[in-house]
């Protein structure tokens, strides 16, 4: 089998794995970053959304072998401390239900806010509505990510 760099989380790793082993499950496997979630595996459910180069997509969708020139980020990379205003911001919330879909959720709250610093009702469900959440959270998500956006404005763009 090939080996691959990839950069995730800030560090460049080394892999072995067949060229269309999807990005999931070498985060999950080889890297031991269980944080990404598999839901569906079929790019549907959002579970296993990461950052590519700063944007939100679905780790089941890429396959390793073509990941190698790419920087990606994972829950696990998304602050060092957990802090990210996202995070703290579905802490407050008391977002999680079950928690199964929330890292996925924060990743693609995190991108949103990136683009776009206050996000409308509307736009906030456009992009979390691609997401399943089978508690049913997404009242919750709305206002965090309305929380997270108000906390830290000086770091996004309008
Ligand atoms: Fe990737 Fe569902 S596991 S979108
Ligand atoms: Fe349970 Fe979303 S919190 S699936």
């Amino acid at each position: 089998m090939p080996q691959y760099s990839l950069h995730i989380n800030g560090k460049l790793q080394k892999v072995i794995a067949e060229p269309d082993t999807p990005l999931l499950w070498v985060l999950r496997d080889e890297l031991g970053l269980c944080g990404t979630k598999y839901g569906c595996g079929v790019g549907v459910c959002g579970a296993c959304t990461i950052h590519e180069n700063g944007a939100a997509v679905r780790a089941c969708q890429i396959a390793v072998s073509s990941a190698a020139d790419k920087r990606f980020t994972t829950i696990e990379g998304l602050s060092s401390t957990g802090e990210h205003a996202c995070q703290a911001a579905w802490v407050d919330q008391d977002v999680a239900q079950c928690g199964f879909c929330q890292a996925g959720m924060i990743m693609e709250a995190a991108a949103l806010l990136e683009g776009r610093a206050h996000p409308s009702d509307q736009e906030i469900d456009e992009v979390m509505s691609q997401h399943v959440c089978r508690c049913g959270a997404y009242q919750r998500i709305r206002k965090a990510i309305h929380l997270a956006a108000n906390a830290a404005p000086e770091k996004k763009s309008t």
